[in-house]
């Protein structure tokens, strides 16, 4: 793990930092200003050039979506996504509260490097506080002429408004999120066309995640091979990582990807170790839908690559849940498989139908009242839906494949070993009552 000097979190902490002044006199808007001074395929090419990957699940590498948009478009609309609701994610929540100008600026430069006309920042239903937090310092940002028409007397216009959410996890996927946006049901569309063609009321348009686009002012300001530097190959720039569960100091933190699962967990700037003497049973560290680690794999580096070594979908939100030795596994089991049961939109019959298959099976076996064959199936069905075999719309049922999956494979003799007991002592009981 190298030294880091942090960026993303710097004015954490600091009094006031959620006001303009403070944030201009630790050189706020200087990367928007320089992107001003750019044309529009200066600054995409020097996103590119550092290959700022995106930070909302998928790693997609921002400058080369924005060069997808076609070249005579009229109108162009940026997205920014702020639905954050993977469980245990809240870095995003951290930057709205605790820097938002550093993400406004990141929404300017974003904005002029598309040449949107408006800005849409789309935040979960439950963020109220953050929305107060984001709105004052939008309407500070307008007066001060880093908003709205000629900005800093570039002749170029943004408009930005908040859009609030009402609060479901498919509005996070990025046309889930348009749909709703256009004010209807958070239904994710089926794709192409994808919103860089056809995106926001039918315009063109580009979604990004907050914690990629507060990336931006520190790109322009330090350029490319800054951003480069950090952290290995594939996998560069600064990143934040949560972590909560069994460890002394949950939390968001921030650091280069060049470090594993363990050193989240132990290391003083991070996790800080296990609580009360509990050991690691499991981790799942992108967030629940990437998938879970045994005791024995945290040696995972936090990047974009090497999740997909440990059978995992990817890096996710590079949030980590630490499950202790204490916890019955197939709770885990109930509790994931009720979550996408509970969030699959129901478009799709594959998604619709086996997210609540199996929750219905995962509860059967946390209630004691499981088969072997339930344990069977719920290492089959994740096989057969997804986007990944090409049976659904969008990527909550690979998420659930994945979260339900490497639980059964990795956990498979537990879970057995509880069934096993428990249809030993269902006969016992049954024995007693014949006799
Ligand atoms: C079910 C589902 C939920 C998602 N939720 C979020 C979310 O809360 N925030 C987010 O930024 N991306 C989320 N995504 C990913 C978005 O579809 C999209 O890839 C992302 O916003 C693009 O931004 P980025 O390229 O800057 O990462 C989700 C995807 C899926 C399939
Ligand atoms: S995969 Fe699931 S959540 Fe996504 S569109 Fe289909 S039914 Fe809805």
């Amino acid at each position: 793990m190298s030294e880091y000097e942090k960026v993303l979190l710097k004015n954490v902490g600091k009094p006031n930092s959620r006001q303009l002044a403070t944030y201009v006199e630790g050189g706020g808007y200087s990367g928007a200003k320089r992107a001003l001074e750019q044309t529009p395929d200066d600054v995409i090419d020097v996103v590119k050039r550092a290959n700022l990957r995106g930070r909302g699940g998928a790693g997609f590498p921002a400058g080369v979506k924005w060069s997808f948009l076609p070249k005579d478009r009229e109108v162009t609309y940026l997205c920014v996504n702020a639905d954050e609701s993977e469980p245990p994610t809240f870095s995003n929540r951290v930057l709205m509260e605790e820097d938002p100008h550093q993400l406004l600026e990141g929404i300017l430069i974003a904005g002029y490097a598309t040449q949107a006309t408006v800005a849409y920042l789309y935040m979960r239903a439950e963020f109220t506080e953050q929305y107060h937090i984001m709105q004052v310092a939008l309407d500070e940002a307008y007066n001060a002429g880093y908003f709205g028409k000629n900005i800093q007397g570039s002749g170029y216009n943004l408009e930005c408004y908040i859009h609030r959410g009402a609060g479901a996890y498919v509005c996070g996927e990025e046309t889930g999120l348009i749909e709703s946006l256009e004010g209807k049901r958070g239904w994710p569309r089926i794709k192409p066309p994808f919103p860089a063609i056809q995106g926001a009321f039918g315009k063109p348009t580009v979604v990004n995640n907050v914690e990629t686009l507060a990336n931006l002012p520190h790109i322009i300001n330090r350029g490319a091979d800054w951003f480069l530097g950090i952290g290995p190959e594939g996998s560069s720039g600064p990143k934040l990582f949560c972590i909560s569960g069994a460890v002394k100091k949950p939390g968001c933190y921030e650091g280069a990807m060049d470090f594993s699962v363990r050193e989240l967990i132990e290391s003083d700037r991070f996790g800080g170790g296990m609580r009360n003497g509990l050991k690691v049973k499991a981790v799942m560290p992108g967030g629940i839908s990437m998938g879970i680690l045994t005791a024995d794999e945290l040696d995972m580096k936090m990047d974009f690559s090497d999740p997909a070594k440990y059978g995992l979908l990817g890096l996710g939100t590079a949030s980590a849940i630490v499950i202790d030795d204490r916890t019955d596994i197939r709770k885990v089991l109930r509790n994931v498989a009720r979550f996408f049961a509970h969030e699959s939109c129901g478009q799709c019959t594959q998604c619709r139908e086996g997210t609540s298959w199996m929750y219905k099976m995962t509860n059967r076996v946390e209630r004691g009242l499981g088969r072997l064959q339930d344990i069977e199936l719920l290492g089959e069905i994740p096989a057969k839906m997804g986007m990944m075999p090409g049976l659904s719309i969008c990527g909550l049922s690979d998420g659930a494949a994945f979260a339900i999956r490497t639980i059964v494979e990795k956990f498979r003799s537990e879970l057995e070993d509880y069934v096993r007991s428990e249809n030993d002592d269902a006969v016992r009981i049954a024995l007693e009552i014949a006799n």
